[in-house]
């Protein structure tokens, strides 16, 4: 008979994140919704404008790695049942954005990022730090998350090709989606991150974001 989870050691959970880890990185993800891209036909054709595509669909891809591993790492270390539900409930949306740019990278015949499993460790420690400083402190830092990835992908909404509509219903529905996490944890009484941090995680995903569009 299995444990009750509440009686798993730290050492189980962490054993049970790490395989958890191994799985969104190497394994093929399974989408709980459709894929928004839904019946609209490929028309990219132009193989400069496909491969421009297949990167930032491999960034948006990156990131969905590790937004997956930011939820689990903050959701591992929260304090509040409540709370740690609602982070794992967001992160199952995310396993149905992995899974469309991962879909959509393969359209667009490329690959996912080589560093998929740097991005997931580094994304759990930040995760896991960020639980540990306090619910509230964690959902202010799912807010400014969201809100900075809402952003963020505003900004590849116009640098995809215009005529590439599967990534683009893909990328507004993650938008959507994002949009729904980030009011959310505010509304569970998330707190504003201190500018610095902001600043920091503005950084990060930088980095993350200029890596992953190459490699
Ligand atoms: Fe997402
Ligand atoms: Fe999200």
């Amino acid at each position: 008979m299995q444990p009750p989870a509440a009686r798993l050691t730290l050492m189980d959970r962490l054993i049970q994140e790490f395989d958890r880890g191994l799985r969104t990185v190497a394994a093929a993800n399974v989408a709980a919704r459709p894929n928004p891209a839904g019946a609209s036909p490929e028309s990219v054709t132009d193989p400069v404008a496909r491969r421009h595509a297949a990167g930032l669909m491999r960034v948006n891809h990156a990131g969905e790695i590790a937004a997956q591993a930011l939820y689990h790492g903050q959701a591992l270390t929260a304090r509040n049942e409540t709370v740690r539900r609602s982070l794992l409930e967001a992160a199952r949306d995310e396993t149905d954005h992995l899974a469309w740019c991962e879909q959509r990278v393969r359209e667009l015949d490329s690959r996912t990022s080589l560093l998929a499993p740097i991005w997931y460790a580094g994304s759990f420690a930040i995760g896991a730090l960020a639980g540990l400083a306090g619910d509230r402190t964690s959902l202010g830092f799912v807010a400014e998350t969201e809100s900075q990835v809402i952003e963020h992908l505003e900004s590849h909404l116009h640098e995809l090709p215009p005529d590439d509509e599967r990534s683009r219903r893909i990328v507004e529905q993650m938008q959507a989606d994002e949009a729904r996490h980030g009011a959310e944890a505010r509304t569970a009484g998330g707190r504003d991150l201190p500018q610095p941090v902001r600043d920091l995680m503005r950084g990060t995903a930088r980095i993350m974001t200029r890596t992953a569009y190459r490699v």
